[in-house]
């Protein structure tokens, strides 16, 4: 029986290796992690993440072929294919801060299986990773010359959350980079065998080792230049009264651009968009490449914009100041179907309105207050760096308050945000809402999900991102630029 062991029970490794498990039980898969809450979770009937469909695919293995454990040495030391898994977060210290990914974990692990293994390995990147990333790995594999043959892949992993287990279950391919000798060509042979048990063969795409490498990060940077692309279209389209819906729509029937990541919304979040871009564009610049990375870096900008634009609409709206007003933020997460809030845009807009002395109060149906609470007290980077978190001033905290209830959240609130484009907030009684406000009763819609004209009628003042302005909202002045 061929024995996986996965490094990292996280987004990617827990889905992943679940569906290789469900979907091949002639092979054992063990997720391993130093996070003992992680694996004990995974382990119970509360899993540590939020996905659609991922417990029925768990359940559906877990026991049999698929098990979860902190004996990390043990599993690896068995296992005849290791992915590696881990965070690789942006630095936050040091050379490349800001940008360069953070490999310490990546190191760490590839250090230990060096170290532990007594056989031949395929080791494989599951993470995403900076180009090249694989002949650093080599070195530090071979370095104590135990004679064990180690081939490296490039795997990167295309999930995204909220659609993980659909993604896997009918990846658009699978990518499996390798060395181009002999032994480099057996090792991807075994890994497509792996996902041939349910993966078409023509959608498994083979190739050398950098190209796989970095088509991940092109992949990434090219989703996320669609969004800011489109952000930036709604920023003209709010000038001059054109609809963006209407002008995404006109555009994606274009077969050559296609219908897909053209919707206008308050701007991207997520664990992987920003970074792996910033990654990117530290790549460029360390190649000399200061124009390509120029203009990758503007993705980010414009990202960054759409959400200081946000914030501005908001305080401009409400005759320039929110300070001791209620705002009500409807979801927290970065995107429907997850509870994960890495950077998340609500995190800047809701700074933003703190900034101005707002008072918050904010309502996700899968985020705890706990972690929203966390997320706002810490800096730029930090969510993947433990040791740097702070708690929330107890200033900054009178301010913020968490519920468990859209109405509850917009009970005599002067202005509510829509930043997540939860199912249940298209199906809100909204003359309810209305009733419960302030009046003027104002609503933001950054996730283009109410219907504007049926607000309006309600007695709404209504902004939508991308959407002809109303009046009240087009004729006041702009706030200063902050
Ligand atoms: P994550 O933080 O959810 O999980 C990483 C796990 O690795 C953590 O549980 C951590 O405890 C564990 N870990 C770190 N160092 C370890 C070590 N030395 N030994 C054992 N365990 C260790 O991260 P994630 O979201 O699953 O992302 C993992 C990688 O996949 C990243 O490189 C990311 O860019 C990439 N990726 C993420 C997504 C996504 O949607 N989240 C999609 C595609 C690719
Ligand atoms: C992304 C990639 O899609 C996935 O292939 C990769 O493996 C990991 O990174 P993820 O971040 O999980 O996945 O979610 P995604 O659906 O890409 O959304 C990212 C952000 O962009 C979210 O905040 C989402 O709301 C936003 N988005 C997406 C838009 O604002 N408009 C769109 O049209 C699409």
């Amino acid at each position: 029986m061929v024995k996986i062991c996965c490094i990292g029970a996280g987004y990617v490794g827990g889905p992943t290796m679940a569906m290789i498990a469900f979907k091949c039980p002639d092979i054992e898969v063990v997720v391993v992690d130093i996070s003992v809450a992680r694996i004990n979770a995974w382990n119970s009937d509360r899993l540590p993440i939020f996905e659609p469909g991922l417990e029925d695919v768990v359940k559906g293995c877990r026991g049999r072929n698929l098990f979860f454990s902190y004996d990390v040495e043990k599993h690896v030391a068995a296992a005849d294919i290791v992915f590696v898994s881990v965070n690789t977060p942006t630095k936050t210290r040091g050379l490349g801060a800001g940008k360069a990914a953070d490999l310490t974990y990546w190191e760490s692990a590839a250090r230990m299986i060096a170290d532990v293994s007594k056989s031949d390995k395929i080791v494989v990147e599951k993470s995403t990773v900076p180009v090249k990333t694989a002949e650093a790995i080599e070195k530090i594999l071979t370095h104590n010359n135990k004679g064990i043959n180690f081939q490296i892949l490039s795997n990167p992993e295309f999930l995204a959350e909220g659609t993980a287990i659909e993604d896997l279950a009918k990846p658009d391919r699978v990518l499996i980079g390798g060395r181009e000798t002999p032994e480099g060509q057996k090792a991807i042979e075994a890994l497509k065998a792996v996902y041939a048990h349910w993966v078409p063969e023509e959608n498994i795409i083979t190739m050398n080792l950098w190209s796989a490498e970095l088509s991940k990060l092109a992949a990434n940077a090219i989703l996320a230049q669609r969004i800011s692309s489109i952000n930036a279209m709604s920023a003209l389209c709010e000038a001059t009264g054109a609809d963006v819906s209407e002008v995404a729509y006109a555009v994606g029937k274009d077969s050559r651009i296609g219908p897909k990541f053209l919707n206008a919304s308050v701007g991207f979040g997520g664990s992987c968009f920003q970074k792996d871009i910033l990654n990117l564009v530290y790549i460029c610049e360390c190649n000399g490449l200061t124009e390509v990375a120029n203009y990758w870096k503007q993705v980010v900008q414009i990202n960054d914009y759409q959400k200081s634009r946000f914030v501005k609409r908001v305080v401009s709206s409400m005759f320039n100041t929110v300070s001791g007003k209620k705002i009500a933020i409807l979801g927290f997460a970065f995107k429907k179907d997850t509870g994960d809030t890495r950077e998340t845009a609500a995190i800047d807009v809701c700074h933003g309105l703190l900034g101005d002395n707002a008072k918050i109060s904010i309502y996700d149906p899968q985020v705890t207050a706990d972690q929203i609470m966390r997320d706002l007290a810490m800096n730029k980077f930090d969510w993947d760096h433990p040791q740097h978190l702070q708690p929330m001033s107890p200033t900054a905290a009178k301010k913020v308050d968490v519920v468990w209830d859209a109405y509850e959240a917009t009970k005599n609130a002067h202005g509510v945000c829509i930043l997540t484009e939860w199912d249940e907030f298209k199906k809100l009684d909204y003359k309810k809402v209305y009733d419960g406000m302030q009046k003027p009763a104002f609503i933001f819609d950054g996730r283009n999900v109410i219907n504007v004209e049926e607000l309006r009628k309600i007695g709404f003042i209504v902004y939508s991102v991308g959407k002809p302005l109303d009046p009240w909202v087009k004729d006041l002045p702009a706030a200063p630029p902050s």
